[in-house]
C-alpha cells in the first residue's frame, strides 16, 4: 500500500479572510496557516463560523474580503471542483443505489483516472471495509457508512481533506474508535485534515494543533497541552475542560510573580504564566491541580491556600471525585480528588482547605463576561448535563 498514496497534503493559509451575510458577520479577519500533513482541529460553539470556514475553503461560498491560499496558490476566486479539495459532511451522503465499491469508485471514474478499480479497493481495505465492498449503504452500520465516506473522500487524494463534524451521528463508544481511526488514517496517508468540531475532548485527542474559535474569530490556538495548561481567555479556561477562575486587584508585581488579592489573601501566579501583570485581573487553576485539606495546611513557598470553606457537593465519579466547595466571597471553587482511598476524604458540610501549586495557575487577559441570561450552550459537558437533566425532569413526570 505504502507508495500509492504518496501525494502529500499542502499548506492552508487564510488571510484577512471575512464573510459577512445580510446584516451579519459570520467571520471576521480571518487569518490562519495550516502546515501541509498536519491534522488541524477548529473547535468552537454553535453558530461561531466553523461551517463558513470550511465552506470558504471548498469554495462553495465567497469571502466578502481576504484571501485563501491552497500549497501557496491563491484560489480565492476559483469554482470548488478546480480546489484541491474533498470534504466529508455530517451527513454522509452516500448514493443508496450504488455499491459500496462504486460509491468510492465514483468520482475516480467520472475524473477518468485508468486504475481507479485499484484505488478504490485499496481505499477500502484502509478503512477495513474491502470485505463488504459489494454490499449497499443500507447494509452497513453507521460507523462502517461513515468509513465508507471517508474512503470515498481520500481515493481522490486530495491536497486537503475537509471535515465537518463527521462524527456526529455516531454513539459514544463509536466515535471514540473512529477517532482513534481517522487519526491513524491521517498519518498513513500524510494528507492535510481540517476537521471541525464542538467537541472538547474529540479535537484534543486527534490534532496536533486545536484552534479555539468564538464568534467569529480564532481566540486561541495551540497544541492542545498547551491550550490546556495555559489558556489566555476567559472563554478557551472555560470551553476546554473546566477552570476555577477569581478576579482581584494585583497588590504586587515581582519579577517571578504578580500577587493578586483574592477574598483578602494574596494569591501568586507565575509572571510568565500572566497575561497583565496589574489591576483588576483574572486568574485561573484547573480542578486536577488543586488539594483538599480538611485541616489548615502550614503557609507554604511556591503554595497557594484559600480556605476555610465548606464542601457543599461530592459526587463520586468512579476514578475521581468532584467537590464542590465555597469559600466565603469567592465562586464555587471545583476540585478533582483522585480516588487514591476507599471512602470519602471528605464529607458534605465538612470545613475544608484548597492549595495549589503557584506554578499552576494562569493568568488571563479578559474579565469573565456578566453571567449570560440564557445559559450558553457553548460547552459541551454542560449541553449534555442540561439534556439528561431534561430527560430525569420528563421521566419524574411521567
Ligand atoms: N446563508 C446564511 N445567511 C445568514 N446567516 C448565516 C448563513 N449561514 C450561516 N449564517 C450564520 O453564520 C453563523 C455561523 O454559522 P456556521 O454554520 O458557520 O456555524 P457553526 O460554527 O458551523 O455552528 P454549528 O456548530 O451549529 O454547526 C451563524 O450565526 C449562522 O446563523
Ligand atoms: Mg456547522
Amino acid at each position: 500500500m505504502a507508495g500509492s498514496f504518496d501525494e502529500s497534503g499542502a499548506d492552508l493559509e487564510l488571510v484577512g479572510v471575512t464573510k459577512r451575510f445580510p446584516g451579519f458577520t459570520a467571520i471576521e479577519n480571518l487569518n490562519l496557516t495550516i502546515p501541509a500533513g498536519s491534522f488541524f482541529a477548529l473547535l468552537g460553539p454553535s453558530g461561531c463560523g466553523k461551517t463558513t470556514t470550511l465552506r470558504l475553503v471548498a469554495g462553495l461560498e465567497a469571502p466578502t474580503a481576504g484571501r485563501i491560499l491552497i500549497g501557496g496558490k491563491e484560489v480565492t476566486a476559483t469554482k470548488p471542483h478546480q480546489r484541491p479539495v474533498n470534504t466529508v459532511f455530517q451527513s454522509y451522503a452516500l448514493f443508496p443505489h450504488m455499491t459500496v465499491l462504486a460509491n468510492v469508485e465514483f468520482g475516480l471514474k467520472r475524473r477518468g483516472i485508468a486504475n481507479a478499480l485499484a484505488l478504490a479497493h485499496e481505499a477500502l481495505r484502509l478503512v477495513e471495509l474491502d470485505h463488504v465492498a459489494s454490499r449497499r449503504p443500507s447494509q452497513l452500520s453507521g460507523g462502517q457508512q461513515q468509513r465508507v465516506a471517508l474512503a470515498r473522500a481520500v481515493v481522490n487524494r486530495p491536497a486537503l481533506l475537509l471535515l465537518d463534524e463527521p462524527l456526529g451521528a455516531l454513539d459514544l463508544k463509536l466515535r471514540r474508535q473512529m477517532q482513534l481511526e481517522l487519526k491513524s488514517i491521517q498519518g498513513e496517508v500524510g494528507l492535510t485534515f481540517l476537521h471541525v468540531t464542538h467537541d472538547q475532548e474529540e479535537a484534543m485527542t486527534m490534532a496536533d494543533t486545536v484552534a479555539v474559535m468564538n464568534k467569529g474569530r480564532i481566540e486561541q490556538m495551540g497544541a492542545p497541552e498547551e491550550l490546556y495548561e495555559l489558556p489566555r481567555t476567559t472563554f478557551v479556561a472555560n470551553f476546554l475542560g473546566q477552570s476555577n477562575l477569581f478576579t482581584g486587584e494585583v497588590v504586587e508585581s515581582g519579577s517571578d510573580a504578580v500577587t493578586v488579592d483574592i477574598a483578602g489573601l494574596g494569591i501568586k501566579v507565575p509572571r510568565e504564566r500572566a497575561q497583565r501583570h496589574a489591576g483588576e485581573v483574572t486568574i485561573g487553576v484547573r480542578p486536577e491541580k488543586l488539594t483538599l485539606h480538611t485541616r489548615k495546611p502550614d503557609t507554604a513557598a511556591g503554595v497557594n491556600i484559600l480556605g476555610p470553606g465548606v464542601i457543599i457537593d461530592a459526587s463520586f465519579t468512579g476514578v475521581s471525585t468532584q467537590y464542590l466547595v465555597q469559600v466565603p466571597g469567592l465562586p464555587v471553587i471545583t476540585v478533582f480528588a483522585q480516588n487514591m482511598a476507599f471512602g470519602p476524604v471528605a464529607e458534605q458540610g465538612a470545613e475544608v482547605w484548597v492549595s495549589w501549586r503557584v506554578e499552576h495557575g494562569f493568568g488571563l487577559a479578559d474579565e469573565p463576561e456578566p453571567e449570560a441570561r440564557f445559559a450558553a450552550d457553548d460547552d459541551t459537558r454542560t449541553i449534555a448535563v442540561q439534556r439528561r437533566q431534561r430527560l430525569e425532569d420528563e421521566l419524574d413526570e411521567a
